[in-house]
């Protein structure tokens, strides 16, 4: 049975995946701020943007979860303001969430990532490959996930000596609330975005790839997209 690791699994694309997981008998431990309620799913509060938070899961995680055979850094916001406007709580808070903690995670589990052979899956957006209309006023967002593409860059080129592997996916628009939530932008043709359940079956079909075949980065996009 494998472990797997995933930030942001209360909701949104890591619940769909948090759901699939334990629905094939997977141990699912999510880190968020509130709880991922599926049933079966273990849980560990942490407001990503503190580094006491932080520095509490690692901990928990090597006490409880150290076998774990994956880790997926799911969890992120928008941080929506126009650029003349954005204030420095926002760029940070958006850098913490985004790019510092998954990175700090990595960082801090990397010894045991090596040692279980585990898989990294950290989730981008097609916001950091290119300029994209539809991604006014975001820029701390698009800003840093550019920042963890980068981190995933440095990564990988020593996860590659390893038996680890670091996927990085650059995600499409798909059915979630993270604009309604970060300011209010109500989703109103949810057909027209991807499912976070398809996605879920794309994230596991890359988990259970055989181990001597590695996907380094990965676009999947909403049909007719460019990305
Ligand atoms: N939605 C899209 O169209 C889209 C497109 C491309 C890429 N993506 C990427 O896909 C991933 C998932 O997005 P989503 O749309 O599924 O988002 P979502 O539905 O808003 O879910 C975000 C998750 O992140 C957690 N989170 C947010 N802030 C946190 C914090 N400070 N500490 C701990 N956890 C925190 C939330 O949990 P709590 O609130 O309980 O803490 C929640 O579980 C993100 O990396 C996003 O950038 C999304």
């Amino acid at each position: 049975m494998k472990t797997v690791i995933i930030t942001g699994a209360s909701d949104g694309l890591g619940k769909a995946v948090a759901k699939l997981l334990l629905d094939k008998g997977m141990r699912v431990v999510n880190i968020s701020r509130s709880k991922c309620d599926l049933n079966g799913a273990e849980n560990i509060a942490c407001d990503l943007s503190n580094q006491e938070d932080l520095d509490r899961a690692v901990q928990t995680i090597k006490e409880k979860y150290s076998d774990f055979d994956v880790l997926i850094n799911n969890a992120a916001i928008v941080g929506y303001a126009p650029i003349n406007e954005i204030d420095y709580a926002k760029f940070e808070k958006t850098w913490k969430v985004n790019t510092i903690a998954p990175l700090y995670l990595i960082s801090k589990l990397f010894d045991l990532i090596v040692e279980n052979a585990a898989d990294v899956i950290n989730i981008g957006t097609t916001h950091s490959q290119h300029a994209h209309p539809g991604a006014e006023n975001q820029l701390a967002y698009c800003a840093s996930k550019y920042g963890l593409r980068g981190g995933s860059y440095n990564i990988s080129m020593e996860l590659k000596k390893t038996k680890a592997r670091l996927v990085h996916v650059y995600m499409g628009g798909f059915q979630s609330k993270m604009h309604e939530k970060d300011y209010g932008n109500v989703m109103t043709d949810p057909e027209n975005w991807m499912k976070p359940s398809d996605l879920a079956d794309i994230i596991l079909y890359i988990i259970n790839l055989p181990k001597q075949i590695e996907i380094s980065e990965i676009t999947i996009n909403r049909k007719g997209r460019r990305g």
